[in-house]
Order: structure tokens, then sequence, then C-alpha cells
């Protein structure tokens, strides 16, 4: 059985504990920060396999030695925004628990695959990949969250919109994980068919600002808090692909050498996911306005990327 840690245990940690368990992926440890916490919930998902007679294991801890020899290790430990700080105080708070949380799985879990949730997505990611690459990670091991979840919103609204199946629906969304994200219209089908076909110009700004605003829409509603059932189901899948060397095609976020003329940033692009991590970037044939867009998405992090060496995090 492959081994999966969680870091943090909030939210989306431990819904994304719960589906791995549920759905028997593999066992499963969670790590936080927050005393006994983790092992409370852990022994809650024990005794909720129990009624379901899995024999998948959830252990909850307050120590990392608990992640050691983990195939896979998801990074979901980070704190919000809170009223009064600036967004450089919480690129430095979050920093600096990505570099702790980094330094664990440098010291534990050699070549394991390291997913990236935690927000600034494509900074966090950036940064984790920029400490592991010292340890002998390579950038197809380093990922981040984000098209994925941008992707399903993007599908949600559509099969909302046109009343079908989301079966039908193959949406993608790439950029980063913010208001530059790029909803790739030319390439989102609904049973094959091109969306454009099916919908029109105005009704299509109106599903791609909602999909740009899917975050701040829930944050809005539950008002203490981030969305956490997508995020998880998101992270989820990815996981599933490289567990079962699936080689699914979808949007991640992976650092750029020359991918689409990028170099030295991280980006969500579509992505082969197999047993060893992304296999492969798909550089796809863009409309000129939506590689526009993704120049000016590469560029909105490129600055934020900056922003790490001048708040000399890096
Ligand atoms: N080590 C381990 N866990 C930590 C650390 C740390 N250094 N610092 C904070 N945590 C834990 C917190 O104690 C908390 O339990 O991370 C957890 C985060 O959980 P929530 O606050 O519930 O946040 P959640 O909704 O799960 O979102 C987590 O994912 O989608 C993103 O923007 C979101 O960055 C956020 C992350």
């Amino acid at each position: 059985m492959k081994k999966i840690s969680i870091i943090g245990a909030g939210n989306v940690g431990a819904t994304l504990a719960s589906l791995i368990a549920m759905n028997e992926l593999a066992d499963v440890v969670m790590v936080d920060v927050i005393q006994d916490m983790p092992k409370g919930k852990a022994l809650d998902m024990m005794q909720m396999l129990s009624v379901f007679n899995s024999d998948i294991t959830v252990k909850g801890s307050n120590s990392y030695e608990d992640i050691k020899d983990s195939d896979i290790v998801v990074i979901t430990a980070g704190i919000a925004r809170k009223p009064g700080m600036s967004r450089e105080d919480l690129l430095n708070t979050n920093a600096n628990i990505m570099k702790e949380v980094v330094s664990n799985i440098y010291k534990y879990c050699s070549g394991s695959i390291v997913i990236v949730v935690s927000n600034p997505l494509d900074v966090m990611t950036y940064l984790a990949y920029k400490i592991l690459k010292d340890y002998g990670w390579t950038r197809f091991k380093v990922m981040g969250m984000a098209g994925v979840l941008d992707s399903a919103r993007f599908k949600y609204f559509i099969s909302e919109k046109l009343n079908v199946s989301m079966d039908n629906i193959n949406a993608f969304v790439l950029g980063s994980h913010g208001d530059t994200m790029v909803p790739i219209v030319s390439f989102t089908t609904v049973a094959g068919v091109p969306l454009r076909y099916l919908i029109g110009e105005e009704e299509l700004k109106q599903l791609i600002e909602r999909t740009r605003n899917g975050g701040a829409e829930i944050v809005s509603l539950l008002k203490t808090g981030s969305a956490y059932y997508a995020p998880a189901a998101s992270t989820f899948i990815m996981i599933k692909s490289i567990i079962y060397d699936k080689k699914q095609i979808l949007p991640v976020s992976v650092y750029c050498q020359g991918e689409y003329g990028y170099e030295d940033l991280v980006l969500g692009l579509p992505v082969v996911l197999g047993k060893d991590g992304i296999e492969k970037i798909v550089e796809l044939n863009l409309e000129q306005s939506e590689k526009q867009e993704l120049d000016k998405s590469a560029e909105k992090i490129k600055q934020l990327c900056k922003e790490l060496y001048t708040l000399n995090i890096v």
C-alpha cells in the first residue's frame, strides 16, 4: 500500500484524507501544528472506515517523523489572510511555514512526489521547488494544485448554464491560480463540440468571470474560511492519476524551463500525470488572445516570485 502524507489537517487536508481513505487509495498520515487535533480527526476517520470494513490506515500526528518514506506529500499548511494583514505579510508567514514543511520533506521523504495546495499557490510551489531541487528533486516531482480546481469550476458553470451532464464537458483553465487565470475556451468542448458553438459571447464572458471569482464567491458565503470540498477533490484526482499511473492530462502548476516560452516561474499548464509525477508538459497551440492572456498571467506570477527574493525568503 502506498503512503500519502498531508501536512495541514485543516479543512482541505482532512477532506482529502477522507477521500483517499474512502477510495482505499493509500494509507494516510496527517500532520498539523495544532496539538492532538490531527489525532482526533484520524481516530474519527478510522471509525468511519470501520463502518465501511476498510483496512486503510489513517494516522494523525504532531510529529514530522511520521511522514517518513511517504510516496506522496501534500502541503495544505498555511494561514488565511487576517484583517489588517498585507499580502506581503501573508506571503512572508506562509513562505516561512512552507520552508519549515519542506525541510521535513527532504529530511524524511526523499524521492517523494510533492503536491502544493497552500496559497498563494504559484509562489508557494515555486518556493517549494527552489528548496527541494537542491536536495535532488526534479521539477517534475514538485507541483501545484490549481488548474484542476479552476477547470472544475468552469465545467460546473458550463454544465449549469447549458443544462448538460458534467460528463460531457471538457474544460481547461491554465495560468495562475488567481484573477489572471486563463480559461482556454478554444480547447473547451461539450460532447466534442467546441463551447463557442453552443454559447453566446456575453454568456461566455459571465461564465469566465464567475470562474475567476470562484474562490472568492465561496469565501464571501462561508465568511469564516475558504473552499475545501472541490480543492480536496481536485488534489485527489491528481493523486489518483499518479497512484494508478493513469497518465491523465490535467492542468497542473509546474516550474517552466522554456515551455510556452516561459522561464523560471511556476505556471498552470497541461501535463501528463503518472507514477513518477509529471511525465510531460503538453504544448497546445493556443489562440493568439489566449496566449497573450497566459503571458499576462506568467508576468504577474513572475513579479510575485520576485518578492520572495526582495523579502530574502529564497
Ligand atoms: N505545520 C503543519 N500545519 C500547519 C502549520 C505548520 N507549520 N501551520 C499551519 N498549519 C495548519 C493549521 O494548523 C491548519 O490546521 O494548516 C491547517 C490549514 O487548514 P485551514 O486553516 O482549515 O485551511 P484550509 O481551508 O484547509 O486551506 C489550506 O489550502 O486552498 C488552500 O488557501 C488555502 O492556503 C490554504 C490551504
